[in-house]
């Protein structure tokens, strides 16, 4: 009896873990991609977030969300913060998924003209 109620908290355990993973993922690349061009972040950081002369390189490997988060909530120096009021949770959680969705560049040593 004992460990079958263990085996049934596991599995309610994994379910709810299951269900937070769903939430994390719920942000969307589509609706980031939009959110990055409606409040102008690519003017300074490119389309792709690749860096220009503005702004620093944010994509592929972006860094940790709660970093970048904290850093547009509260930048005073040559980026303008981005306050919750003009750039919601749910946007700024978007924009990070679209950032994750760069694809990252490849390996050097994979490409044959680099390689002869
Ligand atoms: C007016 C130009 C400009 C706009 C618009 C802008 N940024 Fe920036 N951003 C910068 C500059 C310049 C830096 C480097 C600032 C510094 O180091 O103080 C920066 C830095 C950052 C960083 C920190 C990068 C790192 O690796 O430390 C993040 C994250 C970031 N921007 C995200 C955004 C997002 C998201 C938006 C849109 C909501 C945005 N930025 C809009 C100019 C801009």
């Amino acid at each position: 009896m004992k460990s079958r109620s263990v085996v049934l908290g596991l599995a309610a355990l994994s379910a709810s873990l299951v269900l937070c993973l769903a939430g994390a993922l719920a942000a969307s690349a589509e609706k980031g991609k939009a959110a990055y061009l409606q409040h102008g972040c690519w003017q300074c950081h490119g389309y792709q977030g690749q860096g220009g002369i503005a702004g620093a390189k944010l994509a592929p490997n972006p860094i940790p969300f709660e970093t970048l988060s904290n850093f547009v909530r509260t930048t005073n120096r040559a980026m303008p913060p981005y306050r919750e009021e003009i750039l919601s949770n749910d946007d700024l959680a978007d924009i990070y998924a679209y950032l994750q969705s760069i694809p990252k560049d490849p390996d050097p040593n994979s490409i044959p003209l680099l390689n002869p």
